[in-house]
C-alpha cells in the first residue's frame, strides 16, 4: 500500500473512514475542507478521491461530491450466472479452470443432486474473475448423466449458457445458503487476498425446467467486494 506519498496517506484515511464510518451514499467532505484539514493540495485531495473512484469505494456526482458507494458488487435474489451479475455491472466475467473431472458424488453432493453417493458427477472448480481480478473460488458438481461430454468442450465461459446451448438445460430456481467463513491460506491465495480474512460461502442447488437439481456449487466470495442486496417484505 503507497502510504508514503501524500495522496497515498489521504488515500488510506478515506478509505478507513469509508470503511468505518461512512453509511453509503455519505457524502464526504468537501475537496477544500479535506485539503485544510490535512494541509495538502486541492491537487493531492483530487488524487486521493480519484484513485477511490477508480477502486469503487466512491462516486463522484458533478456538482454534489463524493459519495460513499456500496460495495463494488451487490446480487439481488434472482437466479443467475455470474457470467451476467458481471455483465450487468458492466464488468468482463473470467473464469480460470483449476480443475476439471469425473468423481464419486459422495453423501453431501449426492443428497444435494439426488444421487447416491457412488453416482458419477462433473466436478468443476474455477476461480473466477471480473475484469481479471479474482472474486470467487467456485466448485460446481453435475450429475455425469445430464451433461454426457460437458468436459469435452471449453469450459472458460458461461456454464449456464453451456447448460441452456448444449443440453437445453434452463435453470429456473435454486435453494441457496448464504454463510460466513473465513479464508483458509489457499483459497486467500487464489483470491488474492490476506489469509483468515472474512468471506461469504454461497451454496447452491439449481434446478432445471423441470425441478430436477442439475447444480450442486459452492462459491467463496472476497467479502470486500461482494454483498448480497435482499428486498424483505413484512408478512400479512
Ligand atoms: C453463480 C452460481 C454458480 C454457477 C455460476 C454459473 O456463480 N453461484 O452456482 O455455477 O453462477 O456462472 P457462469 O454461467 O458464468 O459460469
Amino acid at each position: 500500500m503507497d502510504q508514503t506519498t501524500k495522496h497515498g496517506i489521504l488515500h488510506e484515511h478515506l478509505r478507513r473512514l469509508i470503511e468505518r464510518e461512512l453509511a453509503p451514499h455519505a457524502r464526504l467532505p468537501a475537496e477544500r475542507e479535506l485539503a485544510e484539514q490535512f494541509g495538502v493540495s486541492r491537487m493531492t485531495v483530487r488524487q486521493a478521491l480519484e484513485r477511490l473512484e477508480r477502486e469503487r469505494r466512491v462516486y463522484r456526482v458533478r456538482g454534489a461530491g463524493t459519495f460513499v458507494a456500496r460495495p463494488a458488487i451487490t446480487k439481488g435474489i434472482e437466479l443467475t450466472s455470474f457470467s451476467e451479475d458481471m455483465r450487468g455491472r458492466g464488468l468482463r466475467a473470467g473464469s480460470v479452470l483449476r480443475s476439471a473431472g469425473i468423481t464419486a458424488a459422495g453423501a453431501e453432493v449426492g443428497f444435494a443432486l439426488g444421487l447416491s453417493p457412488a453416482e458419477e458427477v462433473v466436478h468443476v472448480s474455477r476461480v473466477r474473475t471480473a475484469d481479471g481480478v479474482p472474486m470467487c473460488v467456485e466448485d460446481s458438481w453435475l450429475p455425469a448423466a445430464a451433461v454426457p461430454g460437458l468436459l469435452d468442450g471449453a469450459l472458460d465461459g458461461s456454464l449456464y449458457e453451456t447448460l441452456l446451448v448444449r443440453y437445453r438445460i434452463s435453470l429456473r430456481r435454486a435453494e441457496q445458503t448464504i454463510r460466513a467463513t473465513v479464508l483458509d491460506r489457499d483459497t486467500a491465495a487464489l483470491l488474492e487476498v490476506p489469509a483468515f480474512g472474512p468471506a461469504l460461502v454461497v451454496e447452491r442447488t439449481a434446478f432445471d425446467q423441470r425441478d430436477r437439481p442439475v447444480e450442486r456449487a459452492v462459491s467463496t466470495y472476497r467479502a470486500d467486494r461482494y454483498a448480497f442486496e435482499l428486498e424483505v417484505t413484512r408478512p400479512g
